[in-house]
């Protein structure tokens, strides 16, 4: 199969890759619009679309030239066009659409979830190359859900967030700290300082049937104890918050992991991998804990490289090359949606 172009713009990372039918990433450039955002403590949609307008041609240049190819040589042009920011997939997709109309090459518009989900298929990160069905845990900025992968096109929310995902829980407490945007990896660096057991913290939704997660009462009490001990928390203070907030997430990640893998085994007896995947997954002590909570359930975990969890359009490319050899590919006119849930996808024929 020939490569495939990928672009990705759903939120804040304006990146390209062109990707083979093995899996080997021949080009890639990823940008995080981290200086455009910074300011405001948080992505700023318009702000966004206009950098993607303004960076994506380059990073598409950029990926196809270190693959040493030009459109002419794709065998298909992968975008996403949801869920995400409205007009950063619209910039996305479109340059995506430009490029098939002009070159006569199929179009792919590609669902940001289950470009995450089929990542652990890519040649040589999983041992046996995760067939289906296995359960995704997908924890971004974005999204936390917990997805059972049957097939291409084909898959079942087990459970979700209620309220915040993940990493926005992790961002809103790293900001109570005061520490800057994005606050995840910030919280963790300071959390190895802390003592996780001196700050008494909820663990919401622990041992409740499914899967479901939710995050805004254990951000309430941090906000809680902040406000008890006041403004001016010393550098102590703020470790102890840091590591016992990421304790208790972790603890209820793991809880709801086994949940997950219980539903999972239920519908279907074969399961044995669980695949983490989102930013937040680049968290130690979050792959630590699901590490754990795999072997509790006699899973394995499988997690993709960082730089392969976080938005990236190599996940992009793949899933397009996924459902172009199953056939699949979609008319010009498929539109951007903001929302698109997974168990709403199309599977092609098998
Ligand atoms: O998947 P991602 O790169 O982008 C999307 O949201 O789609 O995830 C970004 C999120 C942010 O909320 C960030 O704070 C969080 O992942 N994150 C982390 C860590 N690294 C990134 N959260 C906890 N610990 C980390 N080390
Ligand atoms: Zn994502």
């Amino acid at each position: 199969m020939k490569p495939v172009l990928g672009i990705e713009t759903s939120c804040d990372e304006t990146a390209a890759a062109v990707v083979d039918g093995d899996g080997r990433i021949l080009g890639e450039a990823v940008l995080t619009q981290l200086a455009e955002h910074a300011p405001f403590g948080g992505v700023v949609p318009e702000i966004a679309a206009r950098a993607h307008l303004r960076y994506l041609p380059g990073q598409v240049r950029q990926a196809m030239s270190e693959a040493r190819m030009t459109f002419g040589d794709l065998g298909g042009i992968a975008a996403t066009a949801g869920p995400g920011l409205i007009g950063g997939l619209i910039v996305g997709s479109q340059f995506g659409k430009g490029v098939s109309l002009a070159r006569g090459i199929p179009f792919v518009a590609v669902n940001h979830l289950e470009a995450h989900a089929l990542t652990a298929r890519l040649p040589g990160l999983v041992p046996d190359g995760a067939p289906f069905p296995y359960l995704l845990f997908l924890l971004s900025g974005g999204h936390s859900q917990c997805i059972a992968v049957m097939g291409v096109g084909r898959h079942l929310r087990l459970g979700g967030t209620l309220d915040d995902a993940a990493g926005e829980a992790f961002d809103k407490v790293a900001k109570l700290l005061g520490l800057a945007w994005p606050g995840g990896p910030a919280l963790e660096a300071i959390a190895a300082n802390g003592d996780p057991g001196r700050i008494e913290l909820p663990r919401p939704m622990m041992h409740r049937p499914g899967c479901d997660l939710s995050f805004s009462g254990l951000k309430t009490a941090v906000a809680q104890t902040i406000a008890r001990i006041g403004p001016d928390l010393s550098d102590g203070q703020r470790a102890d918050i840091a590591a016992g907030f990421q304790r208790a997430v972790v603890d209820v990640l793991a809880d709801r992991a086994v949940h997950a893998m219980d539903m999972m085994r239920t519908r279907f007896p074969s399961a044995g991998l669980l695949v983490v995947a989102g930013g937040v997954a680049s968290n130690a002590a979050v792959r630590t804990g699901l590490a754990k909570a795999a072997g509790s359930r006699g899973f394995s975990l499988a997690a993709p490289p960082v730089r392969l969890c976080s938005d990236n359009a190599v996940m992009v490319a793949w899933a397009g090359i996924e459902r172009l050899r199953l056939g699949g590919s979609d008319s010009l006119d498929a539109a951007a949606r903001p929302r698109w849930p997974l168990d709403t996808l199309e599977a092609p024929p098998v």
